[in-house]
């Protein structure tokens, strides 16, 4: 636990039914020229067209970046932002997923700036931020709408960097239900598992604080309880909406917190295999879960007693036994890969898998349980 903690917070947060009818309030008469980022997936799915009508009806006009990449790395992160330069906008508005809202916050910063990505690479707190965000999440998602992290791959290292910044905090957040109401499965499951791995990653690391804690807990609550019927059922608005405001959450709990060493092995399978970061991280859940269970028993026994309301485990070790077996049971209901071999990873990667996950200090001094190569070997292993 930390000793002092900080909770830093996006300037105005709006969620409810018909929650992106708030894009006509927060632009008419303060913002004139917006800058849209999304990709091709999201515009395909119809999640631009209301926006535009709200910008519309708001009198703001407007420009949309709409090729944007999954999973971007550090230069083709810059390339969008260098293509957006030239409209001049006075609001940046991310409609998309973690990729698309981690290359908008970056905008945020670098669009009216001298400053490079790669700069950030090094010195992440050089720049400040330039032009206003609305961060519209259209996945449940990494978080990154509440964040002030970026992640880029760098591809000479092999690996995915997370820029941390306190100026990439959005401005303005959207969370609507129905962003993800026709989101694929596949994609529904592993970004929900992504959100998973934040909520409990952040409470069982050595920078839990109260305030990540109330985030995670209530993230990791209404994950466990939402998070099937989400993936399952295209109608349960209910389940969505709980998704989409647990994802926010367990973003908050990233920022007063940190992730572990299921997002520090994930790394290494992001930036060189280019495994989607929610599936990477779903494969790594469990297996990263049974390694530090002996060092979070007491705080997974929590867990058990926030989320288990009629269950009869006593013991420490029956709750935090109780709490795994259920998380997996979720993981294997979702359909997650279960081997590597799947993206053409193979027991000859292993030594530079690992040697590649270790060098993620920045995540794994958070870890309760000191990880060796041995042990991230042994990790690994498990989904070979
Ligand atoms: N900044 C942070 O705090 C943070 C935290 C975790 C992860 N990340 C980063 O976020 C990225 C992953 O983001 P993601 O998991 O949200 O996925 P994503 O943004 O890469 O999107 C995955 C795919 O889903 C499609 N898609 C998104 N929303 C859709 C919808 N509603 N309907 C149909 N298709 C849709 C996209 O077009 C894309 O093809 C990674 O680069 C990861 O490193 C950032
Ligand atoms: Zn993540």
């Amino acid at each position: 636990m930390l000793k002092q903690y900080e909770l830093k917070l996006p300037g105005a947060v709006y969620s409810g039914e018909s929650a992106l009818d708030y894009i006509r309030e927060i632009c008419k008469g303060r913002y004139k020229k917006s800058l849209i980022f999304t990709d091709r997936g999201v515009s395909g799915a119809g999640l631009i067209d209301r926006p535009l009508k709200l910008l519309d009806e708001a009198g703001v006009e407007y420009h949309i970046l709409e090729d944007l990449p999954s999973e971007p790395s550090c230069d083709e992160a810059q390339s969008v932002i260098d293509k957006g330069r030239g409209f001049g906008p006075d609001i940046i508005i991310a409609i998309g997923g973690g990729s698309v809202m981690d290359i908008a916050k970056l905008a945020s910063l670098l669009i009216y700036s001298e400053h490079t990505v790669r700069e950030l690479l090094e010195s992440p707190e050089i720049a400040k931020k330039t032009v206003a965000s609305i961060m519209i999440p259209t996945t449940a998602g990494t978080g990154s709408e509440a964040t002030p992290n970026s992640i880029v791959a760098v591809p000479e290292k092999d690996l995915k960097v997370g820029i941390v910044n306190d100026e990439m905090i959005a401005d303005y957040v959207i969370l609507d239900g129905e962003m993800i109401k026709k989101l694929p499965r596949r994609i529904a499951a592993s970004t929900g598992l992504d959100a998973l791995c934040h909520a409990i990653e952040c409470y069982t690391s050595k920078k839990a604080n109260p305030f990540s804690d109330t985030f995670a807990l209530e993230a990791l609550e209404l994950i466990i309880n939402n998070i099937e019927r989400a993936c399952d059922d295209p109608d349960a608005s209910d389940a969505k909406n709980s998704m989409m405001i647990a994802a926010f959450y367990a973003g908050i709990a990233i920022t007063a917190s940190g992730t572990t060493a299921v997002h520090a092995l994930s790394y290494p399978l992001g930036g060189k295999y280019h495994i989607a970061h929610g599936v990477a991280n779903a494969m790594l859940l469990m297996p990263v879960m049974r390694f530090n269970e002996s060092s979070c028993r007491e705080r997974l026994g929590l867990i058990y007693d926030r989320i288990c309301k009629c269950g009869t485990a006593a013991s420490e070790k029956e709750k935090s036994a109780w709490v795994l077996d259920r998380i997996e049971g979720i993981v294997e209901h979702l359909d997650i890969p279960k081997d590597l071999k799947e993206f053409g990873v193979g027991r000859e990667d292993l030594d530079d898998l690992a040697a590649a996950g270790m060098d993620v200090k920045r995540l794994l001094v958070n870890n309760m349980r000191e990880l060796s190569i041995s042990d991230a070997k042994k990790i690994y292993l498990e989904i070979m």
